[in-house]
């Protein structure tokens, strides 16, 4: 590996100026006008590959194309499917950003932009490592075949429509997979678990114009109010959604899980300083990290209706609106959940307002074996590229295609995150450490060898 670290150490500024490149684009996946910058991302990605000896095919789907790249299968060695996405969050509200969203810029030792660590930091440390091998020893120890898709943050539809077209073109051993994060700084994590997500629009209607509350107040339902108590009769005061069944698949934890949990020494003073918050809360008889990672949870992400302007106006609005969202755990299956919600949707509407719900996306939890050779590998791996070894944990955000992996491909994925919990994911002045973005390329180059060494699938 000497001559790899040698590559590694001397091509660091390059490297970063390739990350920037690729963080200039605007590939935001949520907004339609965005289409011109996906493709470019998608251009650049597969380019870059191409540049690389690793020629990359642009697969042409529905949305947003798919980058595709392999290397030539290696007798003897597995072969690893690494996957990441290029597609980013909107970057609003713009005003709370330092530097533009889409002008990387590096303060502090982290480069600041959309995308950084979400997920294009990430992603890119896979395809540098690649690069080491490929100009350092002409070859790969392994197969690799790169999958990169612009989907994923609205639901990966076309990636799992690719699935089922490609499941051949992509059969593999071990999924890789950098989008998520370490445990703390400079402790490296395993993630073996995340949670997955239900996705809701709900929508009221009243009066079939917005009237004078003075007039009307007090005598017909306010769709505000209807919504409200919907929203609110969906949880109670100790934490427990209130959704006929919904706890029905949950399994509950085993105590050695519990202990697992506790033995991380999560230091929640550090957390409420990061959030700024001044007390944790949610369901009753859980840590932290339990409901973050090992409970279902229910969050309104928006909610819309009647008067917002400067100073006030007395209006009676005609209708409201909310987008809402749960987080599954292992077993739950949103279609059980969206039947459960409209029976309590149903209970909660007060007389004299009609309702909507649109079921928008969602996507399993998965939990991946802790204990299979592949872990052990990159266990190996992280401790070369962080100077420390891995702990294993499990994460409550959810990457929706790798339950499909596990389901059409047969496979289990690795979750190896180089990012950090205060990186302002999907948040204002999103950024990523560029010392984790080598550490990152240097664990996944070693990744590649200790991989190689394990026997393929007979
Ligand atoms: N990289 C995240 C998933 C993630 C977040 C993993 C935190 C581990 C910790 C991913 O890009 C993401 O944001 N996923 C969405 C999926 C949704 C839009 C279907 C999520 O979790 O909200
Ligand atoms: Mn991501
Ligand atoms: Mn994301």
């Amino acid at each position: 590996m000497q001559r790899i670290h040698e590559y590694l150490e001397q091509n660091r500024q390059r490297f970063e100026e390739n990350l920037v490149e690729l963080l200039r684009i605007p590939s935001v996946s949520a907004d339609g006008r965005c289409r011109g910058a996906i493709r470019q991302a998608a251009g650049w990605l597969a380019d870059h590959l191409t540049s690389l000896g690793l020629p990359a095919e642009l697969v042409p789907t529905d949305g947003a194309p798919i980058v595709y790249a392999e290397s030539p299968a290696v007798a003897n060695a597995p072969t690893v499917l690494v996957y990441g996405h290029y597609d980013v969050q909107p970057p609003e509200p713009l005003d709370q950003w330092l530097t533009p969203p889409f002008e990387p810029t590096v303060r502090d030792g982290n480069v600041y932009a959309r995308g950084a660590t979400d997920d294009k930091g990430q992603l890119l440390t896979h395809v540098k490592s690649a690069e080491a091998w490929l100009k350092t020893q002409g070859s790969l120890p392994l197969q690799l075949k790169f999958l990169f898709e612009g989907e994923e943050e609205v639901g990966s539809d076309s990636l799992n429509a690719y699935l089922d077209r490609a499941a051949d073109r992509l059969a593999c051993d071990v999924i890789v997979i950098s989008d998520s994060s370490q445990f703390a700084p400079g402790q490296p994590a395993i993630t073996h678990g995340l949670r997955g997500i239900a996705y809701y629009e709900l929508r009221v209607r009243g009066a079939q114009t917005d009237l004078h509350s003075g007039a009307f107040g007090g005598s017909i339902t306010n769709p505000v109010q209807a919504l409200t108590a919907m929203l609110s009769g969906l949880i109670d005061a100790s934490g427990r959604i209130q959704v006929p069944g919904f706890y029905d698949d949950v399994v509950p934890m085993t105590e050695d899980e519990r202990e697992r949990l506790a033995a991380l020494g999560f230091d929640e003073p550090r957390f409420l300083r990061q959030l700024g918050v001044v007390e944790v809360s949610g369901e009753a008889g859980y840590t932290t990290l339990e409901r973050r990672w090992t409970r279902p949870s229910l969050d309104i992400n928006g909610i819309w209706g009647g008067y917002q302007g400067e100073g006030s106006k007395t209006v009676l609005p005609a209708e409201a609106g909310a987008k809402f969202s749960f987080r599954l755990v292992p077993r739950q299956q949103a279609s059980k959940v969206t039947a459960g919600l409209r029976q309590r949707l149903k209970q909660l509407c007060p007389p004299g307002v009609r309702w909507e719900l649109i079921d928008m996306h969602s996507a399993p939890a998965v939990l991946v074996p802790p204990d299979s050779p592949y872990v052990a590998a990159a266990q190996r791996a992280i401790e070369q590229g962080f100077g420390r070894p891995p702990v294993l944990v499990r994460e409550g955000g959810s990457i929706p295609i790798v339950s499909d992996f596990r389901e059409k491909l047969g496979v289990d994925t690795l979750l190896l995150g180089w990012g950090l919990d205060d990186d302002n994911m999907h948040a204002p002045n999103e950024k990523f450490s560029l010392a984790d973005f080598h550490r990152g390329i240097r664990a996944s180059a070693h990744l590649w060898q200790e991989l190689s060494v394990l026997d393929s699938r007979p």
